[in-house]
């Protein structure tokens, strides 16, 4: 497993934890020992079957998660060799909190970065301050945002996010094109459009929420040299419609909520 990336570990786990039920079975053959070897079974089935979605959410096979192949062709991906400088609009918490506050529907694409920064909380705050407001706010979730299946549904849920407000990604990726602004908060690859249009992008293939179609994108990430796990720039960041909010999203979370209480917009 040492040449398998850092992030394909929840894969590895899961296929770990299969193959010790696979040799429980055979030592129950062995033994002639039923119970082991139904128990063995059954968790060898059920790793397979954990390890099986994670790939097809992924869009990888299972062998080239095991082969450690993931994000060889980054370079590729990203346009190959020296990064060329795009123009891009940097916002403050301010203009993020202006924009919001005059919106009527507001979808927002949580991923790893939120996680990281544990920005679920100050998150909910902030959808509460837009909801007082009368704008109507939605989560959209990738299927395999984060780095655990189910990563985002269970950190909304310590924040107490409302179920009725958390949607998958087939239920709510048609509602983009209505919705005024779209707040991706730590996100990136599930958002990538490269992942329809690009050949050679190694996440070419994955479903996408497609953020780009709401009139307006704000993008909360530390820095524009930042990757997703992909390692590949994101052709989202550089379209008129979208403002990138720098900054960690925690405390840019926050000072969102501050822009929204503090001057009653
Ligand atoms: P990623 O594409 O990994 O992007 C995370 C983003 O968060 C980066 O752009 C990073 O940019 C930003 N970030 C990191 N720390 C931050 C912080 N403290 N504050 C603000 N932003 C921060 O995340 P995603 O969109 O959720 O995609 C998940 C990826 O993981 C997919 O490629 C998926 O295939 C893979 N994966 C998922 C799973 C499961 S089952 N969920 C398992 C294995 C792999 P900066 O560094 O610039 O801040």
């Amino acid at each position: 497993i040492i040449p398998i990336g850092g992030a394909d570990m929840p894969v590895v786990v899961s296929m770990l934890n299969s193959y010790s039920g696979w040799a429980a079975a055979a030592m129950g053959f062995t033994l002639g020992n039923t119970a082991m070897i139904i128990t063995g079974a059954l968790v060898g089935s059920s790793g397979a079957i954990l390890s099986y979605i994670m790939c097809r959410a992924m869009n990888r096979s299972f062998i080239s998660v095991i082969a450690g192949g993931f994000g060889a062709d980054a370079e590729a991906g990203a346009g190959g060799g020296a990064k060329e400088q795009r123009p891009w609009k940097p916002g403050s918490a301010d203009d993020a909190a202006f924009l919001m506050s005059q919106a009527e529907n507001v979808i927002i694409v949580p991923g790893y970065g939120m996680a990281v920064a544990q920005a679920q909380h100050a998150l909910r705050e902030m959808a509460d301050q837009l909801k007082k407001e009368g704008v109507n706010v939605k989560y959209a979730i990738h299927p395999v945002a984060g780095r655990m299946p189910g990563h985002m549904n269970v950190l909304l849920a310590e924040a107490n996010v409302p179920y009725d407000e958390v949607f998958e990604l087939e239920d709510i990726n048609g509602e983009f094109a209505q919705a005024d602004v779209a707040f991706v908060i730590g996100a990136n690859d599930v958002t990538n459009p490269a992942a329809k249009t690009d050949k050679t992008s190694p996440i070419y293939g994955m479903p996408i929420l497609d953020v780009a179609n709401a009139k307006t994108v704000l993008f909360v990430k530390r820095s524009m040299g930042g990757v997703g796990y992909a390692g590949v720039d994101n052709d989202v960041f550089y379209m008129d419609q979208t403002m990138m909010l720098l900054g960690d999203a925690k405390k840019m979370a926050d000072d969102i909520v501050k822009a929204l209480s503090g001057s009653g917009h």
